[in-house]
């Protein structure tokens, strides 16, 4: 059986639907912090803190898990600069409590998100996995100290994991009844959406004089579904007795900001007002992935990799759920 820690989360709950639809025996942990009951659907579901040994030690008495999915984490890198001892203690310390119960339980396999953050500035892109890894914010430390901490668990005590470092996640599941629900929500592509259906005022570019074509900054949007996608390959892998690995997970196509913008106002048929403001410090200009490692290894593809479709999806989200999942599904 899997055990989904943050299942009730953005990426967390398109997994749990996957598992579902698969038929694959999983469970879900989250104390909901930041996550969203209705989002479990029909999945089991076991409330809990990462950070409260207890709350895992009676899960792994009571359930047969083999592996383990850790989404469960804090993901907004301003909240980092800001408070990096929460950052520190719930994505670092907890994944420690994590490892010793699963260590005490005898399980010995786990998938964990990691990101793109773990590179910092680039020196290059497309990004592979051998670029240099040098966070740039306390949020991208906390994931590279827990991929480092995998590997010696790994040389230590035999743990086997799969870091997967996603880029920007994005999309929906094409049906609409789950999404991104972060609050508040800093992710691009709905905070466009939420301006374009006139729920917030206008969207800020930050920064229109990069080294990019049209001067926007450049991200690499991947579908939360070929995200969820991919940890099945990686379960796979590790049920097969397969070694610890680390892959990037990305299109390898980069979009501007612009180019979100205006695939927002095609898919909605809305203007999206615009403000110009100065760059954010910490932004880059591009970060794109090379996942060619995976694609090669996995046969991983990605199923929507066109802007347009995770565009649409993520739309037909948002105007049927305006509040999240405070909206009556
Ligand atoms: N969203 C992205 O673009 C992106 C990009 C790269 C990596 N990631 C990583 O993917 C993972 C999932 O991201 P998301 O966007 O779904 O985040 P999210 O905030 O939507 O989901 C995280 C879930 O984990 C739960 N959680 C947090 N701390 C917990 C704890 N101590 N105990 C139990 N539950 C806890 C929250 O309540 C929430 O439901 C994170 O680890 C994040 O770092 C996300």
């Amino acid at each position: 059986m899997i055990l989904v820690l943050g299942g009730a989360g953005y990426i967390g709950s398109h997994m749990l639907k996957v598992l579902r639809e698969v038929g694959e025996p999983h469970l879900a942990f989250d104390n909901l912090e930041r996550g969203h009951l209705a989002a479990l659907g029909e999945s089991p579901f076991l409330a809990g803190d990462l950070r409260q040994p207890n709350d895992l030690t009676r899960l792994f008495a009571e359930h047969r898990i083999d592996t383990v999915m850790h989404f469960a984490a804090y993901i907004e890198v301003g909240e980092s600069v800001k408070k990096p001892a929460e950052f520190y203690w719930n994505n670092v310390y907890g994944v420690l409590v994590l490892l010793e119960q699963m260590r005490l339980a005898g399980v010995s396999q786990i998938v964990f998100s990691s990101t793109a953050a773990v590179y910092g500035e680039p020196d290059y892109v497309p990004l592979d996995e051998a670029h240099p890894t040098r966070p740039g914010n306390p949020y991208g430390e906390t994931k590279l100290a827990v991929e480092r901490m995998l590997a010696a668990f790994g040389d230590a005590y035999g743990l086997r994991s799969v870091c997967l470092r996603y880029f920007n996640a994005a999309g929906a599941d094409p049906a609409g009844v789950l999404g991104e629900d972060h609050d508040p929500e800093t992710h691009l592509i709905p905070l466009v959406i939420q301006a374009a259906l006139g729920r917030r005022p206008s969207i800020k570019i930050f920064g229109d004089d990069y080294p990019t074509p049209d001067g926007t900054g450049v991200r690499d949007y991947v579908h939360v579904l070929d995200l969820a996608k991919a940890h099945l390959l990686a379960v796979n892998h590790l049920r097969r007795g397969g070694a610890s690995a680390t892959y990037n997970l990305g299109t390898g196509h980069g979009h501007s900001v612009k180019e979100v913008i205006s695939a927002v106002e095609r898919v909605s048929g809305r203007p999206v007002p615009v403000e110009i403001a100065p760059r954010r410090a910490g932004d880059t200009a591009q970060l794109v992935a090379a996942s060619d490692a995976i694609q090669r290894d996995w046969g991983w593809r990605p199923q929507f990799g066109q802007l347009d479709q995770i565009v649409e999806h993520a739309f037909r989200w948002f105007e049927a759920h305006p509040e999240g999942y405070r909206t009556p599904l």
